[in-house]
């Protein structure tokens, strides 16, 4: 059996040093460009500065129209693109922050609300700091588009399809022209060149550290071998292992895959070493690391952006508001939610949860009516219904799930009835791996004329969710889950739901009036996050979801499963392991129990090689205690981990098997 084994470089030219105030190689300096962009700004017609929006009235209304901007914004605002340039556009990042995608005719630092004189506060100022790479071709002058390189992603490499396509290979890495590397995403990154290669030319999937194909045959054989013996599927075989078909069809894959070792040096922590050994990260379901991107856009947030924002008439505010509605629309994107108005920011999952449990649960759920959560949920997934049902005299109801770990649809179709208000679960499962069929639990819920809740916190960094295809009426995940900060999450709520939801906590930017008699609220989003929300760490959230999304969602899943396939396949045999969660739907998650050990004493000796996992009940003890445990050694699998950190994780389960 062939099992590739990546080599890690080593990363420590990839941290950017200080910012340098020189463009990268093949753009023209910062002051040219500079220039070029305002003499493009100044020719558009009409560009005088816009009179402010006035305050809107209404519970329902939008956070654009309610901005409380009446000063004149001229002092601030030197080169304002007018309503209805291509400069005022709608949606977009408008960070102003390379790495970003920005939509055609869109600039950063234009306000992501039309006509919001925010728009015109940014812009003005942005232009002369305007980072070059992020100028989107189709607003930049003739003279300008002769000069600047075509907008490229950083990533999105190799090829496996039918045509010949051009593949990035790392040449020189950590060659950056720039300290912020991000800085250069406009030009050719200097670590790159590139080449044309035919369908599978040089190109395998063990050339990205993927199982190749004595792997998945000897895996494919495997599973005929269980089915021979009468084995069933849910007790033994994954279906990402399937057989050679699914090596095949990956082959034929319009997603190609990614190149492993660029993918590693992107996230500095994994070049720590712990006793002495290179870390091996396999704590990924408890929180992800953060690559570089995240890393420098938080310290560029606070070194060029950092406000309060909406409130304050003044260019810094505009920046940081740009970067936080930035962030919005980039959540939006990454779901396919409709509409920024849908995008909650929160603390993360628990608090998403919570919000929905005390607004719209306390508007909805009375006596007597119930509530429909599944054996696989994390405490906060419980906690916050179960207070909701002691507080309204209403019911919990559970749905169980099968020896494999897996839902009981037959038994959760019994449950729903007329008196089921919401059904809330997980699409994937912290402490088994789970993957949950929640498109059609949410699609039941409807039948019975329930509300649905699908807990994205260990489902968005494995697999594409797309909200209008889930039509889940609520969908929550946390920032730190995804590479992104700790802090920051975000809730999509359907716009019609959100609309009729009281606000949850109250203070400041959640309201549009106030008197010591009323407060009228304003509409959603903003409805539910008063006070000052975590900026910097939303706008790090946009980041990391930018990295995801260029890197693509598909790449990274199936490079899991293949993964977490090499995993199981090694981990089952070992004398002693029993898997708890064996589901044919998995992703990341790899419970286990070692008889003769505390999953304690095998996560401490893992640590002494300098392997991190969870050892513990992983804040979901009811799943645990349905399986007869009350702890388990958790390895969880990000798409930064090799089949050479599995093999390393290995052979201390084996080493510890083979002292009892
Ligand atoms: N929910 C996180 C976990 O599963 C903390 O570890």
């Amino acid at each position: 059996m062939s099992i590739p084994t990546p080599i890690d470089n080593p990363l420590s030219d990839r941290v950017p040093s200080a910012p340098q105030s020189e463009a990268p190689a093949g753009l023209p300096d910062v002051a040219t460009l500079a220039r070029l962009a305002n003499e493009f700004f100044s020719s558009i017609p009409g560009s005088a500065t816009p009179a402010a929006a006035s305050v809107g009235s209404g519970a329902g209304q939008s956070v654009s129209a309610a901005l409380p901007f009446t000063a004149p914004v001229t002092s601030v605002a030197s080169n304002p693109a007018p309503p209805g340039s291509p400069l005022a556009g709608p949606g977009g990042t408008g960070t102003g922050v390379p790495g970003a995608t920005l939509p055609q005719g869109h600039v950063p630092g234009a306000n992501l609300v039309p006509s919001s004189p925010l728009h015109v506060l940014s812009l003005g100022n942005r232009v002369p700091a305007l980072a070059p790479h992020a100028i989107a071709h189709d607003t930049v002058p003739d003279s300008a588009q002769a000069v600047l390189p075509a907008l490229e992603p950083r990533f999105g490499s190799a090829a496996l399809g039918t045509e010949p396509v051009q593949v990035e290979r790392p040449s020189a890495p950590g060659a950056f022209t720039s300290g912020y590397y991000f800085l250069n995403e406009g030009s050719q990154p200097a670590h790159v060149h590139r080449e044309t290669l035919s369908p599978g030319q040089g190109v395998s999937p063990e050339s990205f550290g993927l199982p190749g194909d004595d792997f998945l045959r000897s895996l494919s054989e495997e599973r005929r071998g269980t089915a021979a013996q009468g084995g069933s599927d849910r007790t033994g075989a994954y279906y990402f292992a399937e057989d050679e078909r699914n090596h095949a069809s990956y082959a034929r894959s319009a997603h190609p895959p990614f190149d492993i070792n660029a993918i590693r040096r992107d996230f500095p922590i994994l070049q720590e070493r712990v006793n002495g050994r290179q870390l091996v990260w396999f704590d990924n379901a408890a929180t992800t690391q953060k690559p570089q991107a995240v890393i420098d856009r938080l310290a560029y947030f606070y070194a060029h952006e950092n406000s309060n924002i909406h409130r304050a008439a003044h260019a810094i505010a505009g920046r940081a508001t740009d970067a936080y509605e930035g962030a919005r629309e980039t959540v939006r994107r990454f779901l396919n939610a409709s509409s920024t108005e849908e995008i909650i920011f929160v603390r993360g999952t628990t608090e998403g949860i919570n919000l929905v449990a005390k607004s719209w649960g306390a508007k909805n759920v009375g006596e007597g009516d119930e509530i429909i959560v599944s054996h696989l949920e994390h405490h906060a997934n419980i906690v916050p219904w179960q207070q909701l049902v002691a507080e309204k005299g209403a019911t919990l109801r559970v749905i169980p799930v099968d020896d494999s770990g897996q839902v009981k649809l037959d038994e959760y179709q019994r449950m729903l009835n007329g008196r089921t208000k919401i059904v809330s679960v997980t699409q994937v499962s912290n402490a088994l791996g789970t993957v949950v069929p929640v498109q059609e639990i949410v699609a039941m819920a409807h039948r019975a004329g329930a509300r649905a809740l699908v807990d994205g916190a260990q489902s968005v960094s494995h697999m594409r969710v797309d909200v209008q295809s889930v039509d889940a009426d609520f969908f929550v995940f946390s920032g730190h889950k995804i590479f992104g900060p700790t802090g920051i999450g975000a809730v999509y709520g359907k716009r019609e739901v959100l609309e009729d939801m009281p606000p949850w906590e109250g203070g400041g930017n959640m309201i549009q009036d106030v008197t010591f008699e009323r407060t009228v609220f304003q509409g959603p989003p903003s409805r539910f996050e008063a006070g000052t929300g975590n900026i910097a760490d939303a706008v790090g959230l946009g980041a990391a979801l930018d990295y995801v999304m260029r890197i693509g969602i598909e790449n990274i899943g199936r490079y899991e499963h293949d993964l977490l396939a090499y995993a199981t396949h090694l981990l089952r045999p070992v004398p002693g392991v029993r898997l708890i969660g064996t589901a044919d739907d998995k992703a990341s998650v790899l419970s286990f129990v070692l008889k003769g050990y505390q999953p304690e004493e095998v996560g401490r000796a893992l640590n002494e090689e300098g392997i991190a996992v969870r050892s513990g009940h992983h804040c979901a003890q009811p799943i645990l205690r349905r399986f007869g445990v009350e702890a388990t050694v958790r390895p969880s699998l990000a798409f930064y981990n090799t089949c050479d950190e599995v093999d390393r994780f290995i052979s201390v389960v084996r080493r510890l098997a083979g002292r009892r």
